[in-house]
């Protein structure tokens, strides 16, 4: 099975959707993720198994930082490298166009989540008290692409 990273714009907002509704107990709707794909500085990237979208990443950059929007798979095609694949894809383009900093949030109650992220090298950084819904932390991580001149991902 071949996987790249691919860029997608807000043409493709309806079958991301309908992926990310797969990822998520409240998905984003397509119009949702249409209007986040036209703002200025967003970077969507996904992963197509057999021409079906089967994992996405949404990024968006402020200058020399950016931010993970959402990092989705289906899963039917979890812990085969497809998140791993599209944030490391993300972190090359926000690296070279100059981005410093990548911030995320991710739900203490999200444990894959977290090991993805502390595998690639994030660090908590805040906690956001009774983010979600459900009345969990948001813990804050951050991941520095280039300091002091250092080399990126
Ligand atoms: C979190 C999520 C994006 C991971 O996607 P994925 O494509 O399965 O992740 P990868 O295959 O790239 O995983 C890479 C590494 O991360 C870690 N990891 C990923 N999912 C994990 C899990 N459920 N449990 C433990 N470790 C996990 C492992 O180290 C894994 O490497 P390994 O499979 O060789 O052990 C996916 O589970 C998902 O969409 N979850 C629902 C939505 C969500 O929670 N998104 C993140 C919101 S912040």
């Amino acid at each position: 099975m071949m996987l790249a990273a691919e860029p997608v714009w807000a043409s493709s907002a309806e079958p991301l959707a309908a992926l990310h509704a797969r990822c998520f107990d409240a998905g984003w709707s397509a119009r949702e993720i249409g209007s986040l794909l036209n703002l200025p500085g967003c970077i969507g990237l996904a992963c197509r198994v057999d021409g079906k979208y089967a994992a996405l990443a949404l990024f968006r950059q402020a200058l020399d930082e950016a931010e993970l929007l959402t990092l989705a798979t289906d899963p039917a095609y979890r812990r085969r490298g497809l998140a791993d694949i599209l944030l490391t894809a993300g972190e090359t383009r926000l690296f070279d166009q100059g981005v410093a900093r990548i911030f995320l949030e991710v739900s203490q109650n999200n444990p894959g989540a977290a090991a993805l992220y502390q595998r690639a090298g994030y660090a908590e950084v805040a906690r956001r008290k009774g983010y979600y819904r459900d009345g969990s932390d948001a813990r804050v991580l951050e991941k520095w692409l280039r300091k002091d001149g250092q080399t990126g991902p």
